[in-house]
């Protein structure tokens, strides 16, 4: 699907289906949008009265179309619904444009979408709309029938609007490329296959890749993340790239983090089977560093940044770890394995303790975490934990303009006390009560006074259930606003 911006009159627009915005009619204010208000002749008579008829009312993902409309030449004309024209912004088109493209796929082959603003978000939307992962579908794959689609914008300046449409190719095609790692089942994306999409990814785009095997990290005393890849055949990686700007403008380091668990059984606090096959998605933070780590290859910001990928499988077997083990951290602490379900945060932290070696001066980690996120937000905030205020405050404003949702969480260092150990350092659980919080407080514990932020994705990162305006699966969140905070540094 080919995706361009045009500045033009709609009326003039050759294409199947040419989409305008039209909002919930609210007391006296029009429930058009600009752009439709814009058009001339019959259309803007058929726009009123399937209104006034009551067929179209705006709310969201409504739509209303008609054929053969005269003194326009598109074939046909849609009316897409979008809300309250308050609450319309970047994030409301980004979704907008994605819900077109998946209603209009089976049945269009170009689609034009007219709109006065967020020519990014909207382009964005339409790659978006357009990821299914059908690639091992031998039958019955969703075709997409739409080869191109436009943004129309009626009036302004051509080299902005074309502009906006290749920053917004790059970044969702970035987080569709996570999108795509994320959704792969264990068996086909195993530490070593996630360690090579992410070394063939650095080539392409230019990025230094560095990976240390299971001897390296021996020798560096990972413990932690080795107790959790021990049980399974295949064996862990660490994968380091990095992005250096060519004229940097601070002394500042970025590390993003990014759990990398290709498949999640487990071990031997082993899970129900009831839905164990979503723990494919345990990469999901990993996945979201490296398509950040795409967008940012591209887009050159003037912040170093690296990211430090850990991978391992967390299986059972004859070898794997026992609860109750005790292993070493890099850093020297020791921790009893309470839960070996718990692993997620046993190799972010020998990962962050190599990543502070390497002179990062801020850490970001995203990761599946915990359940418990979930029961505190549901899958429509990511959960963020942060011991840094303006780094939290970085966070969320490039996470709002990103359309990611995110919610600030406790770190009291009353939870610390949950993580008590009688015999380590420090447990890996800390009971049911705010599990989110204590896997935040453990992570911590490794963090120091770095200032660092960590994002909760385990309900973000992948849906259960297709919406009007998403694939089903991996979604992709953490790409656009990591690579938007390493842009806005
Ligand atoms: N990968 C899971 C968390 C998860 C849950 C991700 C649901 C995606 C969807 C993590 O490794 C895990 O198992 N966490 C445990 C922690 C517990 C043992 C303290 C959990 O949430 O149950
Ligand atoms: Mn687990
Ligand atoms: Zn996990």
């Amino acid at each position: 699907m080919q995706t361009k911006a045009v500045v033009t009159a709609p009326e003039a627009v050759e294409v199947d289906v040419l989409l305008f915005v039209g909002f919930e009619k609210e007391g006296d204010t029009s429930p058009l949008s600009q752009s439709a208000a814009a058009l001339i002749g019959p259309a803007a008579q058929w726009f009123s009265d399937i209104y006034t008829s009551g067929e179209f009312t705006g709310k969201p993902y409504e739509f209303a179309v008609l054929h053969n409309p005269s003194g326009l030449k598109a074939k046909r004309v849609a009316l897409l619904g979008a809300g309250k024209s308050a609450a319309f912004g970047a994030p409301e088109s980004r979704r907008l444009a994605s819900f077109a493209v998946r209603h209009f796929r089976s049945q269009a082959q170009s689609v034009a979408f007219v709109s006065h603003d967020a020519a990014d978000a909207i382009i964005e939307g339409a790659i978006l709309g357009a990821w299914e992962q059908d690639h091992h579908k031998s039958t019955g794959k969703r075709e997409n029938k739409i080869t191109e689609f436009t943004l129309v914008v009626p009036g302004g300046d051509s080299a902005a609007a074309e502009q906006a449409a290749s920053h917004a190719r790059i970044l969702a095609e970035a987080q569709n490329f996570t999108r795509d790692l994320v959704n792969e089942p264990g068996n086909l994306l195993p530490p070593r296959k996630l360690m090579e999409a992410a070394q063939s990814m650095a080539k392409e785009y230019g990025l230094e890749c560095d990976v240390l095997d299971q001897d390296r990290m021996k020798q560096l005393g990972m413990g932690s993340l080795l107790g959790v890849s021990i049980g399974s055949a295949e064996p862990p990686f660490l994968v380091v790239l990095k992005y250096k700007p060519a004229a940097p403008k601070s002394a500042d380091h970025l590390g993003l983090v990014g759990k990398g668990v290709t498949f999640d059984t487990g071990g031997v606090s082993i899970k129900p089977a009831d839905g164990m096959e979503k723990m494919k998605c345990d990469m999901g933070g990993a996945g979201a560093m490296l398509g950040a780590m795409r967008a940012i290859a591209q887009f050159k910001p003037s912040i170093a940044v690296t990211a430090f990928i850990p991978t391992v499988e967390n299986m059972v077997g004859s070898r794997a770890q026992r609860p109750g083990d005790i292993v070493t951290s890099m850093a020297g602490k020791t921790i009893e394995v309470l839960n070996t379900d718990a692993e997620g945060r046993l190799i972010l932290i020998d990962a962050i303790t190599y990543a502070k070696q390497q002179g990062v001066t801020h850490l970001i980690d995203a990761a599946t975490l915990t359940g418990a996120i979930g029961v505190a937000l549901g899958s429509v905030r990511t959960g963020l934990f942060s011991n840094n205020d303006p780094l939290c405050q970085k966070i969320i404003a490039a996470s709002e303009s990103e359309g990611e949702k995110m919610w600030r969480m406790p770190l009291d260092d009353e939870y610390r006390e949950q993580l008590k150990s009688s015999y380590a350092d420090i447990g890996n659980i800390g009971g049911r009560a705010g599990g989110a919080c204590t896997a935040a407080m453990f992570i911590k514990e490794w963090v120091e006074d770095t200032p660092w932020a960590h994002l909760d994705i385990a309900l973000t990162a992948y849906l259960d259930d297709q919406k009007p305006y998403t694939a089903k699966g991996a979604t992709g969140v953490g790409v656009r606003t990591f690579t938007r905070v390493a842009m806005d540094w």
